[in-house]
Formats: structure tokens, C-alpha cells, sequence
């Protein structure tokens, strides 16, 4: 979702916004712009700012600057992804007052955007549809010489949130920023400053940086910068180190992200659980959870709160954490969760499961579970991202920089470490040392089994060849498989836009059994566990409706290819292990599916990365 950098500094800012911006396209965005406060001869005066924008790709906005004046050291950039008012040149980012003095960058909603509007905005010219402009406007108004203090001013009017980014050409040495629910950081350089919604952008110049937290402002200057809390209190913040290099940052060889994403998890998946278990002992030993044992034992239920792909890697923890610790769990969609009346007590501990750790409604969702007093922890991707901040403990998946919209290696990295989780908690209770240790030593071989699956890539995309101009698909798999179904149906709807469903397998009779068709592929996940059995009754189903069938089978089982049309083999597995196998081919046939039709794989239409407002 919207991406926003800034650079104050003495190297030329153009290179270094127009590269930001491409760190920042992994978000999602519709339009693009940038504005730079020029100047004459290397020196500042009382410059004019100049602004390029464009909608579509940053390489479009980055061919309208060519032969722009843009040559100066401080500026500000934009990504936007539409909320307010249509994809337009008008509507994107930097947006001005009634004259180009004023140049501000706002990823966020103001929400009482009409009523400012028609307090304090008679007379001023409105260009756009949006939100942001209103803000622009209103500092404009407040402006009387000190920036810091005009936009101080008007954020204490403004209802909803965000994160914003403010120049004017009257103090061309200074960048004011805000955050309000939407994430910031500053970049900490020699002699430089750069402000961000993420690191991205940044990684190339500094590792060193600065969260801003909710209700501070910034004032950013040449060589020193100050943070005010909401009382107006200049506060002291620390400054972390991150581990991401630009290096991950790169397709080093790959098409695309996504794909070696994909490839990536034989690796990241170690990342995940090393350091993390005992196989001595059987268990896991996740610091991270930050509860004494005592408090452990008196968990009587998780809650496990996420949105989309996350969502379903959560689908797989309910699985483990209710066979495993015996301890009931449901999993919420966040946005849900938020708006009903969900009954929570100092004995339920709340997860929140989210790669970019900034996901408004998984946030929000997380604020009113620690309101109402449960444990709240985190199971988060980006180290120092709002959720990792905020819950009192929980852990990182570390699967790297995750940059294809669609997310894999994020997903199977939640997954490993829920089951760790499950383990950690069985352990008190339930699970022997032998089961511990078995399910263990199961999880140390999946890096090697996955690796076995990706070299099924090129066969895959033979299949994705086969089915691809087939217009709907159904997903099936039931107990633990039943959530890889439904991210397997998730991936391709997201990135080849063909229309696809998911269903526990025994709910099919129930309905959707009457799409069924010659024309309505079926994949079918019928590895071999303790519902099999069932799951090829299931099939037998579809197959006598003439549904072509794919499985996902287990090596070995000969007698999936007399029920399929096509097979997919995985390496045998422990049950509670299965979906971190079982979701790759379903990842590569997305995948390739898509790449054939010729879809923006990386970026699919109108979708975010990091989905920041409601
Ligand atoms: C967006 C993305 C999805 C992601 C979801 C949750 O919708 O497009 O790929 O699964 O947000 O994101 P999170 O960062 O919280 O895991």
C-alpha cells in the first residue's frame, strides 16, 4: 500500500527518491510522484519546489523527470494506492495548498477530511478527490514561518490516521514528518536523513534507523534532527540496527520475486526453527513467548489473529495448537475480530500473525485483545514493525525481505513457528518426549523435502500449460490440509485473476459439488494421513462428475494416478508437518499459471503488500 521516502541531505535527492520508490513498488501502488526543492547553483534560496507525477509504473514518472529541473538534496516521494478518489494524475501524491510552497506526501485517511473542509477551506481551490489535499491546505493555513509548528496545528484537527511527510520552500533545510497509525522511519546517514514508510528504500544507504511510534513528529534538518512525543516533548529514541541487506532486495537471477521467494524456503524455513527446539528434551524453546510456565499452564485458549495468506498459516497453527497443547484455538480474520464482541479473559493468549507487522486491522484487532487483558504476542516478519513493537513478546519467522505481493515463504515461516509454538505448549502437557522428538527431527528434513518438490518446477509449469485457459478451479483438502486448499486457491486467484474456490473436501456435497463440471478443475491434496481415506471418497466424487483432477499425493501412492488426471508427488511427512510441503506445488502452479498468461506477477492489480488502512 502507499510508500512514502524522503531525503534530506547533500546528495542529489532525484536518484535517490526514484530508486527509493522502486524498493517501494513491492507495496502496491497505482501512481507515483515526487518533488524536489530545487536549486541554483548548489545553493537554496528561497527555492521553488518542483513536482512530476504520473500514474502507472515508477518508470513512466521516471521518464517525465528526464529534462525536469529537479536538481537539489532535499525531497519527497510518493507510491499511492487509491482509497480517496480514482487513479489520476490529480489525486497522486505530493499534494500542495493553493500554491506550490507546500509540498506534503501522506499514506493514511484523514476521515473528517469534508467537515475540515468546510470549516476552514472557503475560498481555497481544491484540485483533487482526495483526502491528502485537504491536509495540504490546512498547514498552508496554519503556516506562519515555522513548519513544525503549522503542522502540529492542523494534525490537532484531524480525525484518522497517518504517516506524512512535509516540505516548503520558505525552509528549504528541513522535512517535517508525523505518524498517526501509519508506520515511518528514519534513516540515520552520514550527514543525511531519509524518512520512510519502510526500510526498503533505505537499506542501500543506512542500516541504522529510527521508528517513530504514534502521536511523535520529526523535524528533520541538515545534520540534526529532533522527535517530539504527543505532549510536544522532545524525546530521545534509540536507534536500531537492521540485519536486511540490499542484497536480498535483489532478483539475483530469478524472473521475479515471487519465484524465488518460492525457492527461498527451503533456506528461510531453517532460519525459522533454528536455535528455536531441543531435541534432547523434544520441545521447542521459544524465548520470545515472555510468560512463565505457570502462566503457560493457565492458557486455556488461543486466539490467532491475521488477514489473508497469514490467515491460513494460522488455520494451520489451530490444528497443531488444539492437537499438540490440547488447548482450544480459533482463528480470527482480524477485521472481523475487531467489530464483534469476542470474549477474551487473562487466561486466552492472543497471536497476531502478520508479515509486514503493519497490517491495520490485525493491529487494531491486537489492541483490543491487550485492552480486554489477554497475553498478546506477535508472529511477525519485519523486525521493528508496528506488531513486533507492540505485543509484548512473541517471534520473529525471519524469512528475509518478502517482496512479491503474494506471499510464500512468509506463510510456510508463520506456519514452522506456530508449530513450535504447539510443541513449546504441548510439551507441558500432553506430547511425550518421543512424539516431540519425532515431530522435530521431522521438521529439521523439510528443508531437504522441499527442495524435492522444487525441482518438480518445470513439470509444474507443464501442467500450469495444460490447465491454464480454464476459467474456475476448486481447491480441496480436509483436517490440515484444508487451509493449504484455500491459500493454494488464494495464490492463484491473487496472481493469475482466474476465479478459483476452496473446500474441505467432505463439504463439497453440501453445494458446491453442483459446479462441477468437465470444465471445473479439481485440485485435490489426498496425502497420505489419517484422512485419506475420506479425502479419496472424495475424489471418487468429482471424478464420476467428469471433473478433471489434479492430486497432490504422497511419493509412492501409485494408485492416485489411476483417480487423476495429473499427480503432483510430495515427500512423506508427519501429519502436522504436511502443509509445509504441500503448499509449493500449489505456489508453483500459481506461479506459472500466471507468468503464461502474462500477468504482473510481483504486482498483481489492485492489490497491497501491506494492506495499512482499514
Ligand atoms: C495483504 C497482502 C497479502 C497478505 C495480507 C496480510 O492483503 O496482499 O498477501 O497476506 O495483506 O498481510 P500481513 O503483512 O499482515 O501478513
Amino acid at each position: 500500500m502507499c510508500g512514502i521516502i524522503g531525503y534530506i541531505g547533500n546528495k542529489q535527492a532525484l536518484p535517490i527518491l526514484i530508486n527509493g520508490l522502486r524498493r517501494l513498488e513491492y507495496r502496491g501502488y497505482d501512481s507515483a510522484g515526487i518533488a524536489v526543492i530545487e536549486e541554483e547553483k548548489g545553493v537554496r534560496s528561497k527555492e521553488k519546489i518542483v513536482r512530476v507525477k504520473a500514474i502507472g509504473k515508477i518508470d513512466e514518472l521516471a521518464k517525465k523527470v528526464v529534462g525536469k529541473d529537479l536538481i537539489g538534496t532535499i525531497g519527497i516521494a510518493h507510491t499511492r494506492w487509491a482509497t480517496h478518489g480514482g487513479v489520476t494524475e490529480v489525486n497522486a501524491h505530493p499534494h500542495t495548498g493553493c500554491t506550490d510552497d507546500l509540498v506534503i506526501v501522506h499514506n493514511g485517511i484523514i476521515e473528517n477530511y469534508r467537515e475540515l473542509k468546510e470549516k476552514y477551506l472557503a475560498g481555497h481551490e481544491i484540485k483533487s478527490q482526495t483526502d491528502t489535499e485537504i491536509l495540504a491546505h490546512l498547514i498552508e493555513l496554519f503556516y506562519k514561518g515555522d513548519l513544525l509548528s503549522a503542522v502540529r496545528e492542523a494534525l490537532s484537527q484531524v480525525r484518522g490516521t497517518y504517516g506524512l511527510v512535509v516540505m516548503h520552500a520558505s525552509e528549504p533545510n528541513r522535512l517535517v514528518a508525523a505518524r498517526l497509525g501509519s508506520p515511518l522511519v528514519i534513516g540515520v546517514g552520514e550527514g543525511e536523513y531519509y524518512i520512510a514508510s519502510d526500510t526498503s528504500p533505505m537499506l542501500a544507504h543506512t542500516r541504522n534507523v529510527i521508528f517513530l511510534d504514534d502521536g511523535e513528529i520529526a523535524d528533520i534538518g541538515l545534520n540534526k534532527f529532533e522527535i517530539f512525543n504527543v505532549a510536544s516533548e522532545k524525546i530521545n529514541k534509540d536507534v536500531n540496527h537492521i540485519d536486511w541487506d540490499e542484497a536480498q532486495a535483489q532478483l539475483s537471477g530469478f524472473p521475479h520475486f515471487m519465484l524465488k521467494e518460492i525457492f527461498a524456503q527451503p533456506t528461510v524455513m531453517q532460519d525459522a526453527v533454528r536455535g528455536r527446539y531441543n531435541l534432547e528434551e523434544g520441545t521447542a524453546h521459544l524465548g520470545g513467548i515472555n510468560m512463565t510456565v505457570e502462566e503457560m499452564h493457565k492458557v486455556k485458549r488461543v486466539i490467532l489473529l491475521a488477514c489473508g495468506t497469514a490467515s491460513y498459516a494460522a488455520m494451520i497453527g489451530k490444528y497443531a495448537f488444539e492437537r499438540l497443547a490440547g488447548i482450544s484455538t480459533e482463528v480470527d480474520v482480524a477485521s472481523e475480530f475487531r467489530y464483534r464482541d469476542p470474549i477474551i479473559d487473562e487466561n486466552t493468549l492472543v497471536f497476531g500473525i502478520s508479515q509486514s507487522g503493519e497490517t491495520a486491522d490485525t493491529l487494531a484487532a491486537l489492541r483490543e485483545a491487550k485492552r480486554k487483558g489477554a497475553f498478546v504476542r506477535g508472529i511477525v516478519n519485519v523486525v521493528g514493525s508496528t506488531i513486533a513493537r507492540e505485543t509484548d513478546g512473541g517471534t520473529y519467522i525471519h524469512a528475509g525481505p518478502e517482496l512479491a505481493v503474494a506471499s510464500t515463504k512468509a506463510y510456510t515461516n508463520m506456519a514452522a513457528v506456530l508449530l513450535l509454538y504447539a510443541l513449546q505448549f504441548g510439551r507441558l502437557n500432553r506430547v511425550s518426549l518421543a512424539t516431540g522428538q519425532r515431530l522435530l527431527t521431522e521438521l529439521r528434513a523439510i528443508p531437504e523435502k522441499m527442495k524435492q518438490i522444487l525441482e518438480q518446477s518445470e513439470k509444474i509449469k507443464v501442467l500450469a500449460e495444460k490447465y491454464k485457459n480454464y476459467k474456475d478451479f476448486f481447491f480441496l483438502g480436509r483436517g490440515i490440509n484444508f487451509p493449504v486448499a484455500l491459500e493454494g486457491s488464494l495464490k492463484l486467484k491473487e496472481i493469475s485473476y482466474i476465479h478459483s474456490e476452496a473446500y474441505p473436501g467432505g463439504e463439497m456435497k453440501h453445494g458446491p459439488i453442483a459446479l462441477l463440471s468437465p470444465d471445473f478443475p479439481v485440485f485435490a491434496i489426498m496425502t497420505k494421513n489419517q484422512l485419506y481415506d475420506k479425502m479419496r471418497s472424495n475424489v471418487e466424487e468429482i471424478k464420476a462428475r467428469k471433473a478433471p483432477i489434479v492430486l497432490i499425493a504422497t511419493e509412492g501412492d501409485e494408485s492416485a494416478k489411476e483417480l487423476a488426471n495429473d499427480v503432483i508427488f510430495v515427500p512423506p511427512t508427519m501429519e502436522l508437518i504436511e502443509p509445509l510441503l504441500n503448499t509449493l506445488p500449489l505456489q508453483l502452479f500459481a506461479y506459472h499459471t500466471a507468468v503464461l498468461l502474462g500477468r504482473d506477477v510481483d504486482r498483481p492489480r489492485n492489490l497491497a503488500k501491506s494492506v495499512t488502512v482499514e
